[in-house]
Parts: C-alpha cells; structure tokens; sequence
C-alpha cells in the first residue's frame, strides 16, 4: 500500500500554518529536520521563522551561530533568504527558562529563596519532563513575541525541536506529568507545615500528616526535610501560572495554525513509537501533517535485484580468479537491496495502519548533516 505524498512545501508555503512542531523517537532526526524546515521556510518561501533547537550537536549548532547558549533567538549568518524570509534560530536553555518563569511569577523574596534552595538545582536540570515542560513554555513565549510583534518584525513561523526523550509521547505527556508531581500529594504532605507555618504546624497538623513527615524526617533528615519543605511552598505559589501557561500552550497546539510533523527512521521501534504518536495526536485533536520517515536507503542501481546481485557474486567468487572488487560491490548493493525492502515493508505496514498519514522520505545522506548546504539538501530531499 501506498501512503499519499506529504507535500512539505505546500505546508511551509501556507501562511495559516504558524507552529511546526517535529516529535519522534530518539535519535531519529528530529533536530536535523526541524533546522532544514525552518532554513526551506526563509530561502524558499519568504517566511519569517525562529527554530526554537534542543540540544543540536555541536557542529550543527556552530553553523546556526548557536555557539553561545543565550536562551534567545539569533540570526543566522548565510542564509539567502527568498522576499522578507528571515531565520532565527535559538537553543533551548532549560535551566534558564525554568529561572525566567520563576523571576516572572514569584515576588522577588520568593524568587531568591526558590534559587538559593538546593533542590530548584536538581529540578530545574535533572528532573524527568522539565526539559519538555520548559520547550512548551519558551514556545509558549516564542508565540507570544511572535504575535505580539510589530507588522513586519516578529516571525510568522515557529518550528519547535522536542527534547531528546526516549519516547515521542513524552514531548506530550511529561509536563502533565511534571504538573502533577508540583501539584501531588507528596506536594501537600510536604507543603502543609509551610502552609500553617512554622512552629503552629506542630499543633495543627492531622495524624496522617504528622506521621508522614515523621517517617520523611527520620529518612531525610531534618534540614532536608526543611529545605525540601520551604523548597516546594515556595514554588507551590508560582504554580498556578505555572500550569496555567503550559495549559494554553497545549490548546494553542490543537488549534489549525499548528502541524506536528511526526518524524521516524525506518526502523521497527522507531515506526511503532510514531504510530502511537500518531493515535495519540488523532485522540487529543492535534493536527497532524505527516510522518517523515528519516534516513532511508537505497541504492541507486535499483534495477538490479539483490537475489540476481548476491547470485551474481557468488558465481563470480566461484571462479578461479575472482575479482574481488566487483565481487564486493555486488554484495554492498545486494544488502542495500535487502535492507531497503525490509524498510519498505516497514513503512507499509505503518501505512496499512494508517492510510490517511502522509509520509515523505529522505534518503540517507552519506554524512552528517552539520551544515547549511546540509539542511538545504535534507529540505530538497523533504520537499521530494
Ligand atoms: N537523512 C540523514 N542523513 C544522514 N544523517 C542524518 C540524517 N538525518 C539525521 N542525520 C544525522 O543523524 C544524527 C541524529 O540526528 P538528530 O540530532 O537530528 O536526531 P534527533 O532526533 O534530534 O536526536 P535526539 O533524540 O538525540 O535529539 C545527526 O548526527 C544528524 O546529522
Ligand atoms: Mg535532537
């Protein structure tokens, strides 16, 4: 079964489409794809476009002018630009960005005490989902700069990289998840003697409570138990807008002006990963544009079959002087072949799952893309 044909430009060309967003499984091409997007968008299509990159390697971050870790967006040098098309490109700062939401929504005094606590360092760079939870909230600010931008300045695309997550999903899932850990009832428990405060907590206190921050003293410690106390009282009062935020940006991702790009290699693990993403954006009503399916090989002698290849390099190789050079590009081009087909009946089961998905395919380059003539290449290859 054939998948119907993503046309990239058609999407990068339609001015309705204000977010792109590209998710997928690790390592897959997700950062890669979203720098060729943005750079096709400016040089082909006019647009004024922010990248917004999470963690780019390091060559392709040279080349974005991302050599400085500044947590906003920069020109790019190099690029030709088509009309008033421009390019900013950015590199997500977590910890930064968790620093400016606090610095915005907490009083002063409270801000200081939220950085000075020893456990804002451990959530703010380590904890599980802060990296998504704080892409939401810069696209969150991103979109607003973007709209809230004189006519003429400003971007009128945004293309969104997704952190490196094991799971598609998780760009999705953990600032719920990270939501409800600040809002859970370990949060309660651990908030309740700041709430009354201080030492009348003593006294006020109920027995499930009382006994459940004795168990956590005799297992923390007292001081960490405090720390940990004023830490999460603390951020408890930034959180409404806290969520509130990452609320509207989940919204602002369901409406029309945004297509999620759902990128893949044609691997087993990869395309099961993109085919649950792909459901679960069809059931919270995100729109979808299509599956890129990243790295895919071929050989450019397709006309020779890899059965009629292999058998031909056996013969050869039977032979009393074979030549091994041909012998050998016979074999490379039989597995190329062979794996090609096995991609191919990958990406159709993919697409006998979901028929209405349309997919574009990029090749394997034979190098990593580090570059603008490198995500220039990549964007052709997009475009089909
Ligand atoms: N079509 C391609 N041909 C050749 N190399 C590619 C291609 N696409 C991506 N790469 C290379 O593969 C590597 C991984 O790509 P990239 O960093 O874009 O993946 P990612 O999905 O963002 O990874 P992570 O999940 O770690 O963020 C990079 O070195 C990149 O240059
Ligand atoms: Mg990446």
């Amino acid at each position: 079964m054939s998948a119907p044909a993503l046309d990239i430009d058609a999407v990068l060309a339609d001015r309705a489409v204000q977010v792109m967003v590209c998710c997928g499984a690790g390592g897959v091409g997700k950062t890669t794809t979203s720098a060729a997007l943005a750079l096709r968008a400016a040089e082909r299509h006019g647009r004024r476009v922010v990248v917004l990159t999470i963690d780019p390697a390091r060559r392709l971050a040279q080349s974005l002018g991302l050599a400085e870790l500044d947590n906003s967006p920069r020109p790019v040098v190099g690029v030709e630009a088509a009309g008033e098309g421009r390019l900013d490109a950015m590199m997500l700062d977590m910890k930064r960005t968790f620093d400016e939401v606090i610095s915005a929504h907490a009083s002063p005094e409270k801000a200081e005490q939220i950085f000075a606590n020893p456990f804002y360092q451990a959530l703010s760079t380590s904890f599980a989902g802060t990296q998504e939870y704080m892409a939401m909230e810069k696209l969150g600010q991103l979109r607003a700069r973007a709209s809230g931008a004189r006519a003429g300045q400003g971007w009128d695309l945004i293309v969104v990289d997704t952190p490196p997550s094991r799971s598609a999903l998780d760009f999705l899932d953990a600032p719920q998840r990270l939501g409800s850990f600040l809002d859970g009832r370990l949060i309660r428990v651990l908030t309740a003697p700041a709430r009354v405060g201080g030492r009348a907590y003593l006294k006020v206190v109920s027995a499930a409570v009382g006994s459940a921050t004795g168990v956590m003293t005799k297992v923390l410690g007292a001081q960490v138990l405090r720390d940990l106390q004023t830490f999460v009282a603390a951020l408890d009062t930034v959180f409404g807008s806290f969520r509130a935020r990452a609320e509207r940006t989940y919204e602002m991702l369901q409406q029309p002006g945004t297509a999620f790009l759902v990128i893949a290699a044609p691997e087993a693990d990869a395309l099961r990963e993109a085919s649950y993403f792909v459901e679960r954006l069809r059931d919270e009503r995100m729109p979808l544009a299509g599956l890129v399916l990243n790295r895919v090989h071929r050989s450019a002698a397709s006309h020779l079959g890899a059965e009629r290849a292999a058998a031909a390099a056996e013969e050869l190789d039977d032979a009393e002087d074979p030549p091994s050079l041909t012998v050998g590009l016979l074999r490379v081009h039989a597995d190329l072949m062979r794996r090609h087909r096995r991609e191919q009946a990958l990406a159709s089961r993919f697409t006998g799952a979901h028929p209405d998905v349309a997919v574009a395919e990029v090749d394997a380059l034979a190098e990593d893309v580090h570059d603008l003539s490198g995500l220039r290449e990549i964007g052709e290859r997009l475009a089909g």
